[in-house]
């Protein structure tokens, strides 16, 4: 029996998480910071630092009251340590490897997007790689081969924006509160996605590759347009057509990828795999193309803890440790060794 405790604080949610053989969870704490950067129109790096400093003690003391458990019942702590804002991440590494040391315990680095395909495996007992993955999230969008639970390959992913950028930077200049995800997939639900025409970008030579900066831009200047010419924009058709154009980009390549990678299983993951307009699109064209398809409840979604853990595990079975020299990254790709 494996149980770690595992701590994620790559942006704006401090989460601590404890698993038992990596899919169960024990118990997982998030604290969410949006309301806070909400005031400023996005995340304030220096801000989420601040506040996961605040909170990331107590979280580590609910997390282990609530699985009934103390340090002497861990056999590891664990610790996302890229990708992510280098100020928050290194406030969860600091904390970790003080846990580590002065508990006598191992110290695991997990890769965020590791993580975020891993809350599968916690939501589907049975799910086991290979498979492909649509990871979507506020900082990345890419499509991995998972050829088994520490080896992937990316297939494709985006040249500039994530799709979740893409999604705020859209909400934010129709007036809708940050994070604007959420909103925008309830708004394109009641929208017309035929009345604004929004550009689908194709890189030549890399049909897996997706570019989110050209349609972001392209919002932008429909709606300062308006704005000049007196014009009202009819917020959920916008919504609805922009909601397409990322459907459009992501759900062709999504089926590619797999055919591609010879792979017959299709899991997404990240934030932004919470629309519903976007699963709803990748269930049809996958059914069609007789894909086995694994979509993650909404609250495995988003940034936690738990994803962490579960994660951390398969790395723990792996080898994979850090000692008290371990950094943090603001990048790093999923595919690359850990960086110990
Ligand atoms: O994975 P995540 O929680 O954090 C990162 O690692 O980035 O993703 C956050 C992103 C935000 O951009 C948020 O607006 C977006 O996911 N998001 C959504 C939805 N729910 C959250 N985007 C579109 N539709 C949603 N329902
Ligand atoms: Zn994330």
């Amino acid at each position: 029996m494996t149980t770690i405790l595992a701590i994620e604080s790559s942006c704006d949610e401090t989460a601590v998480a404890i698993s038992r053989d990596g899919r169960e969870i024990l118990s997982s704490v998030v604290l969410s910071q949006a309301e806070m950067h909400a005031l400023y129109g996005g995340v304030v790096p220096e801000i989420a630092s601040r506040k996961h400093i605040e909170s990331i003690t107590d979280l580590t003391r609910t997390a282990l009251s609530e699985a009934n458990l103390t340090a002497k019942d861990l056999d590891a702590v664990a610790v996302t340590y890229a990708p992510g804002l280098i100020g928050a991440l290194l406030v969860g590494v600091g904390f970790a490897k003080g846990y580590a040391y002065a508990n006598g315990l191992p110290l695991i680095p997990v890769h965020h997007i590791r993580g975020h395909i891993a809350a599968n495996y916690i939501a589907f007992p049975e799910l086991k790689p290979p498979f492909v993955c649509l990871v979507a999230s506020g900082g990345h969008t890419l499509f991995v081969d998972v050829k088994d639970y520490t080896k992937f390959e990316i297939l494709g992913s985006t040249r500039d924006d994530a799709a979740g950028e893409a999604f705020d930077k859209c909400a934010r200049v129709l007036g809708l509160p940050y994070p604007g995800g959420a909103e925008m997939d309830r708004l394109a639900a009641q929208g017309d996605a035929t009345r604004y025409k929004l550009p689908r970008a194709n890189i030549r030579g890399e049909e897996l590759d997706l570019s989110f900066s050209g349609l972001k831009t392209a919002v932008i200047n429909l709606v300062h347009h308006a704005e000049q010419v007196g014009e009202e924009i009819v917020k959920p058709d916008l919504a609805a057509c922009f909601t397409d154009a990322v459907c459009d980009a992501i759900v062709p390549r999504a089926i590619e990828a797999c055919r591609r990678a010879g792979r017959k299983t299709f899991v997404i993951a990240g934030g932004v795999a919470a629309n519903s307009h976007l699963r709803a699109r990748l269930q049809k064209e996958a059914d069609r193309a007789g894909l086995t398809t694994y979509f993650p409840p909404l609250s495995l979604c988003g940034d936690n803890a738990a994803m962490i853990a579960c994660q951390a595990y398969f790395e723990y079975q792996a080898g994979v440790r850090a000692g008290l020299d371990l950094n943090a990254y603001a990048t790093m790709a999923v595919d690359e060794e850990p960086k110990l």
